[in-house]
């Protein structure tokens, strides 16, 4: 691949993406583009580049979504979920009493795993039997919303991190492979969703799970995204982050909870949303008086 090539695809990924591929990733955009060029009928990256650049579609997108990571378990990192059981639903629980409905983001969901995850967490939550709970699993890329709409997945795939008994109750087997019951499959909506682009459409959520997607993003474009994610996270609401991510040092939009890794609520007294200053926090004390 020439440097300029690369040049023009490393502009592009950030671009189209967010992607931000540092100077010597030319063996991964390699692995990934060559055999999406050959696919295409291309004889390599020349080509490819030549095609893009002269605006065919659906070709940029597919090289778009080539090169985004995948990579996703059932219970990834597993605090996350054992916090959304045991301190975050609680609270939420009492909060929401009024209305009994919640509505719950997974913003980069890949093939499914973690909305999934989600939707067993709340369906095995006894005290949200006859809720209206929504969970919301957006992608950019569709070949990965696809996927994870069938709910279907390999041995493997239900091998890692999926407890034994979830397999049991929530998976049927179908020939090598597992898909899941259609109830948990029902909870979940998949859209696909750019989010280098406007989300406010969504509406507001109690609980956003926005992991292991903004590792891959420069600091800017983070910024960006955490302040129009607390724009949709209620005041009392939770985010929840990969275990490598962090807001510290890059957005005052969030503030971390002391001894909950990896959750994070609004700060409320920097917030740009109006309306917010001095409201009551209740699910956010609960939480973070759960963690002492
Ligand atoms: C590594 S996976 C993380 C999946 C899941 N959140 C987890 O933690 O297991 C990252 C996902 O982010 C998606 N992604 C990358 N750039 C994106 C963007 N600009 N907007 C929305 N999704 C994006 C990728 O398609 C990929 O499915």
């Amino acid at each position: 691949m020439t440097p300029s090539d690369y040049d023009y695809l490393r502009k592009l990924l950030r671009e189209r993406s967010g992607l931000d591929l540092s100077s010597d990733k030319q063996y991964l955009v390699e692995s990934r583009l060559i055999p999406r060029a050959r696919r295409a009928g291309l004889s390599g990256i020349a080509d490819l580049v030549a095609k893009i650049k002269a605006g065919a579609e659906p070709l940029t997108s597919e090289v778009v979504e080539a090169m985004t990571t995948n990579e996703t378990f059932f219970f990834r990192d597993k605090i996350p979920f054992d916090h959304l059981r045991d301190t975050v639903l609680p609270a939420l629980v009492q909060a929401r009493a009024g209305r009994r409905s919640l509505r719950i983001w997974s913003a980069a969901s890949s093939t499914g795993q973690e909305p999934y995850s989600i939707a067993m967490c709340v369906k095995e939550f006894a005290a949200l039997a006859g809720w209206r709970v929504e969970i919301v699993a957006t992608d950019l890329s569709q070949a990965v919303l696809e996927k994870s709409r069938a709910g279907i997945f390999s041995q493997f795939e239900v091998q890692r991190g999926l407890p034994i008994q979830m397999l049991v109750k929530h998976f049927t087997q179908v020939g090598e492979l597992w898909q899941l019951n259609a109830d948990i499959r029902a909870m979940v909506q998949h859209r696909q969703l750019n989010l280098l682009q406007d989300f406010s459409h969504l509406g507001t959520f109690d609980v956003i799970f926005c992991r292991n997607v903004l590792i891959y993003f420069e600091q800017d474009t983070k910024v960006g995204i955490f302040d129009r994610l607390a724009r949709l996270l209620e005041p009392d609401g939770v985010l929840a982050l990969g275990a490598a991510e962090s807001v510290v040092g890059i957005s005052d939009a969030f503030k971390p909870y002391p001894e909950r890794r990896g959750l994070y609520g609004l700060n409320v007294s920097r917030t740009a949303r109006p309306g917010i200053k001095g409201m009551m926090p209740q699910v956010l004390k609960a939480v973070a008086s759960a963690a002492r």
